[in-house]
């Protein structure tokens, strides 16, 4: 058996230990031949591909980003870095060429999409939910998801000390497009003040009024703002739109900074976390997660059962249709239990309701 294996859309702590796990799992346990694609699915367009054996996959279990490269902008079907064109049956051609019986590809929503369409071709494919922003329908986690967590949770200890010692406002934005994920739980673990996520739309006073009660309380305040966040009817801030991609969110912090900044009596400092979130080894966590999710997609390239992302679903692994996965993605339900023990905290979203 020769399988092909990919890394789409942006990097993510963990994808490493996915390449790994599928390979030694597909040479071990069946003897199969692995290839790795270069850059996602540019790779497919222009054979672009390395060999990957055990001795190639050794020492990059606590390696962040991807060994094989990967690139948010080429989508086979709407080729964006040429001129728009399908070039969907050119990479077909070469999964051909190669001899290639089966496809594992480890990606985002928009990864996901291109292989449901891949499948809908004919393509024996197999797919591994990767994203920070842990928001992938049906598959409660994601690996990458407890690095950023990890990360965000380490900043707003260190704005802490120094958000007190200056009797300072302090906010930190987080990665996470349209979910609060990243915020709601690297907030909680970095004991926000405040947590400001898109599925509760924020309002300006009732977040001044919030700080000031902090303020008041303990002499400074910290706050959590997920990047998508936005008042109710408006929509999250835009830093850059660049045909083929998802807009670019960000800036969100330093709007807050000068709305709170004119209505406290206070300093208010914002720090965009970016791409911290994204970069450096996986945690233990992450590491054994990818690992079984490499192992699941092995055994689902060995038992023949293709069209499917493999997911984590109360604690099991589970087969779920790329077609329900396909360009969805899944956000923070407003009855969530962490949103609930965050109120009971006393933890303020900016809204007037809760
Ligand atoms: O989807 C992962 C993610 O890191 C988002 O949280 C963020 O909005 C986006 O990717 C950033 O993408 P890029 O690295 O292409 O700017």
């Amino acid at each position: 058996m020769h399988v092909g294996v990919l890394t789409g859309g942006g990097d993510c702590p963990g994808l490493n230990a996915v390449i790994r796990a599928v390979t030694l799992a597909l040479v071990r346990e069946c003897g199969a031949r692995v290839t790795g694609i270069e850059r996602g699915f540019e790779g497919l367009l222009h054979n672009r591909t390395r060999p990957l054996a055990p001795a190639d996959v050794d020492g990059i279990l606590a390696q962040g980003g991807t060994i094989l490269g990967t690139q948010n902008r080429c989508n086979p079907f709407r080729d964006d870095t040429a001129d728009g064109a399908d070039r969907s049956a050119q990479a077909m051609q070469t999964v051909r060429a190669l001899g290639l019986d089966a496809m594992i590809v480890i990606g985002g929503d928009g990864t996901m999409e291109i292989a449901h369409r891949f499948a809908r071709l004919g393509m024996a494919i197999v797919g591994v939910p990767k994203t920070i922003d842990n928001d992938l329908c049906h598959n409660e986690r994601s690996f990458g998801f407890d690095s950023a967590v990890a990360v965000v949770a380490d900043a707003l200890d260190r704005l802490a000390t120094t958000a007190r010692s200056h009797g300072r406002v302090m906010i930190a934005e987080t990665m996470g497009r349209h979910a609060g994920w990243i915020a709601l739980e690297g907030g909680l673990a970095g004991a926000a003040d405040l947590i400001v996520i898109p599925e509760l739309p924020y309002e300006i006073e009732a977040m001044a009024e919030q700080a000031r009660e902090r303020l008041a309380d303990k002499g400074y305040a910290l706050l959590c703002v997920a990047e998508g966040a936005h008042e109710p009817g408006g929509e999250a801030l835009v830093q850059s739109s660049l045909a083929g991609e998802a807009p670019r969110l960000g800036g969100v912090a330093h709007h807050l900074e000068r709305e709170l900044a004119s209505r406290l009596d206070r300093e208010v400092r914002a720090t965009v976390l970016g791409h911290l979130q994204r970069g450096g080894t996986p945690t233990p966590f992450d590491r054994v997660l990818a690992t079984q999710l490499g192992f699941e997609a092995a055994q689902r390239v060995r038992r023949g059962k293709f069209g499917c992302m493999v997911s984590l679903q109360e604690g099991h692994f589970r087969s779920v249709p790329l077609t329900d996965v396909a360009g969805r993605y899944r956000s923070v339900a407003l009855d969530h239990p962490l949103l609930r023990a965050a109120a009971g905290l006393g933890i303020g979203f900016g809204t007037a309701a809760r």
